[in-house]
């Protein structure tokens, strides 16, 4: 009897076929209010499931008396309630490595769309509003040559590192839970306290993944330290800062500018301030959004759940869960 999963994402065609070779499949291309009682049907069978963002806790994992498996199609795994799911001996993993590079290039296009304002001047221009005379009112702020302060230097922090450093010419300052050797040793990044990296730094850019440490770690206080000409880049979740204490900084012009791909609540809610500021590029939470790279979260995140449903170590298995039962 093949082993029974759920995929609750939409995949590509190779990555089903790749687990219908040895799983039964079922397959939700997204969960909504309409199926999400099939799934719950559904998940008392499931030995695995696949997807990204289900809040997988104790209430869900009550309704799941088969899994041994939890596959996160992300880097990203704050979704999932990974002490629960250790004591009850399910695994979980999640995509690392496989979308470094594009949510770094992600990160860079922040940088520069927000320094150069390109989102608000190509509203310009394609609003008719170009003329001779703008002068220094196009003017916006350099990147190469500045002091970038990279708060988790993972290994999406450690390429945009690169980039910055190999591309645009900038001193990399950073913060961490431990050093990291290779990004001091290839791009000369300076190991610093936070309170360092805030001060010296004309871009500060957020990398660290969401637990209870780093919940809410960029407050009023953060920002206060913060340049007046610096501006601030989200690249990690939401929920890493205080969206209100944000709002005031910008207003206040304690920072200059915003560059944000990640918010508290997603999709952003329309009555957001931060949506009414000229000094904030706001992005749909698309770091590693592109077909390649979401191709190869997939394939990764389907080859752990094949692995584990077949009693294997899957190769990105989070390492505080727990092996097979
Ligand atoms: C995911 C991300 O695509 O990997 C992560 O942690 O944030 C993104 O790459 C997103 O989580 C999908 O929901």
């Amino acid at each position: 009897m093949k082993p029974r999963v759920i995929i609750y994402k939409k995949v590509d065609q190779e990555v089903l076929d790749y687990i219908q070779n040895t799983c039964e499949v079922v397959y939700f291309e997204k969960l909504d209010s309409q199926n999400y009682p099939e799934f719950l049907q559904e998940l008392k069978k499931a030995q695995g499931i696949l997807g990204s963002g289900l809040t997988v806790d104790k209430r869900l994992l009550d309704q799941a008396p088969e899994l041994k498996i939890v596959c996160n199609a992300s880097v990203g795994y704050d979704n999932l309630d990974v002490t629960e799911l250790s004591n009850r001996g399910i695994m979980a993993t999640n995509t690392p490595d496989v979308l470094n590079e594009t949510v770094a290039d992600t990160i860079m296009g922040l940088m520069l769309s927000t320094a150069r304002r390109m989102p608000e001047l190509d509203q310009l221009v394609k609003s008719g509003q170009w003329s001779s005379s703008m002068g220094e009112k196009m003017f916006g702020l350099d990147v190469h040559h500045k002091v970038l302060g990279i708060i988790g230097l993972g290994g999406i922090g450690t390429a945009v590192a690169k980039r910055a450093r190999f591309g645009f010419d900038m001193n990399i300052l950073y913060h961490n839970r431990s050093r990291n050797e290779e990004a001091e040793q290839k791009y000369e990044a300076t190991y610093c306290s936070m309170e360092e990296l805030l001060q010296q730094s004309d871009f500060v850019c957020l990398m660290t993944p969401l637990t209870p440490q780093t919940e809410m770690m960029m407050g009023e206080k953060e920002f206060s330290l913060m340049k007046k000409s610096a501006i601030f880049i989200n690249g990690s979740r939401g929920k890493t800062v205080d969206e209100n204490a944000l709002v005031t900084a910008l207003k206040t012009g304690d920072i200059h500018a915003a560059g944000l791909d990640v918010f508290v609540q997603e999709p952003v809610t329309d009555d957001n301030p931060l949506l009414l500021m000229k000094n904030v590029v706001t992005l749909p939470h698309i770091g590693s959004a592109t077909s390649e790279t979401r191709l190869k979260m997939a394939m990764l995140a389907a080859t752990n759940l094949v692995a584990g449903v077949q009693g294997e170590t899957p190769s990105s298995l989070i390492k505080k869960s727990v092996k097979i039962k």
